[in-house]
């Protein structure tokens, strides 16, 4: 049976990774650990100023503060526009999901996302004008979150057996997104985000201050707790499929508050739409068969955002 929660299980349990400590090699060691018991873990100490996180945070504040109108100006296309069996998730620009059904308890996100790297994936068009820093911000925190992103795919590499590049050399387009929970009086009967697991590589996530965020171990739903200038580490599909099972993709879930609006900041770190994505050969040669086909990055987010099986047999 699933529990919705339990008292046992605390979330001082998630592990947490002081990456400033002078013995490196723990540090490797402790992130290796956590992505093979959980796929999920925070980072402190992780090199990006707290000055930088907080600009970041302020200008999609600020963003999502505009008038609808202005918000708007960077409205996702129609669905009928966008090319998805290509780009299945190119799903750039701002849109507004937030919904509240109290009998199907549903209620969803208000959402802005754009490409941030490489420099040949970002279309300008859906970054906000407004605040006026928008993207000067945003520059900058890409540059830091791919140093971040970098060192923790060389460590999961090596942690593998495998040369520090191996990842980067297959994950390495980025998306923000920032998401846009408005308070509910009736949280309890309404939730965020669905459980689900990300399709990425992995994600890099900076919440504010408002709790909400739940992960699943060992038939539990963990809350997470807040850390301030933490970041999260959310271990995702492709690095399950790559590392032929040894790392974990964390189930997630989010909630609602009463009273204060939540707001996340997940960097999506991905392989490139045609990138075909199986298991590392390396892997797999010593007996230990395939556990996942190898598939496009784009027809595996295709085949999952409609539920279709991926053939793993
Ligand atoms: C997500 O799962 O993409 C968002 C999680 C969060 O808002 O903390
Ligand atoms: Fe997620």
């Amino acid at each position: 049976m699933v529990l919705e929660r339990d008292q046992d299980i605390q979330s001082s349990h998630i592990p947490v990774v002081d990456l400033s400590n002078p013995d490196q090699e723990l540090v490797a060691r402790a992130v290796v650990k956590a992505s093979e018991d959980w796929g999920f873990f925070q980072v402190v100490n992780h090199g990006i100023p707290t000055e930088l996180m907080l600009r970041l945070q302020n200008v999609g504040k600020l963003f999502f503060e505009l008038p609808d109108a202005e918000k708007k100006a960077v409205a996702k296309p129609p669905i009928s526009e966008l090319n998805l069996k290509d780009r299945p998730d190119s799903l750039e620009g701002y849109s507004r999901k937030y919904e509240v059904d109290l009998e199907n308890k549903k209620g969803t996100v208000d959402q802005l996302s754009h490409n941030i790297w490489p420099p040949s994936s970002v279309n300008y068009k859906y970054w906000p004008k407004n605040p006026l820093d928008y993207r000067e911000v945003n520059e900058e925190y890409t540059r830091q979150i791919k140093m971040l992103s970098e060192k923790i795919m060389e460590w999961l590499s090596e942690g593998l057996g495998l040369r520090r590049e191996a990842l980067k050399e297959v994950v390495g387009e980025y998306m923000m997104v920032v998401n846009y929970y408005p308070s509910c009086p009736h949280s309890d009967l309404i939730q965020g985000l669905g459980p689900h697991t990300d399709v990425s590589g992995f994600t890099l996530l900076l919440p504010n201050e408002v709790p909400g965020l739940q992960v699943f171990k060992d038939d539990h739903w963990i809350d997470l707790e807040y850390i301030p200038s933490a970041i999260s580490v959310f271990l995702g599909d492709q690095i399950l499929r790559l590392s032929n099972g040894r790392y974990k993709n964390v189930l997630h879930k989010t909630t609602v508050d009463k009273e204060r609006t939540r707001m996340s900041w997940p960097v999506l770190v991905k392989p490139t739409q045609d990138t075909v994505v199986g298991p590392f050969a390396e892997l797999t040669a010593q007996g230990d068969p395939p556990k996942f086909k190898p598939i496009a990055y784009k027809d595996y987010v295709y085949r999952k955002f409609r539920k279709l099986s991926i053939d793993d047999s």
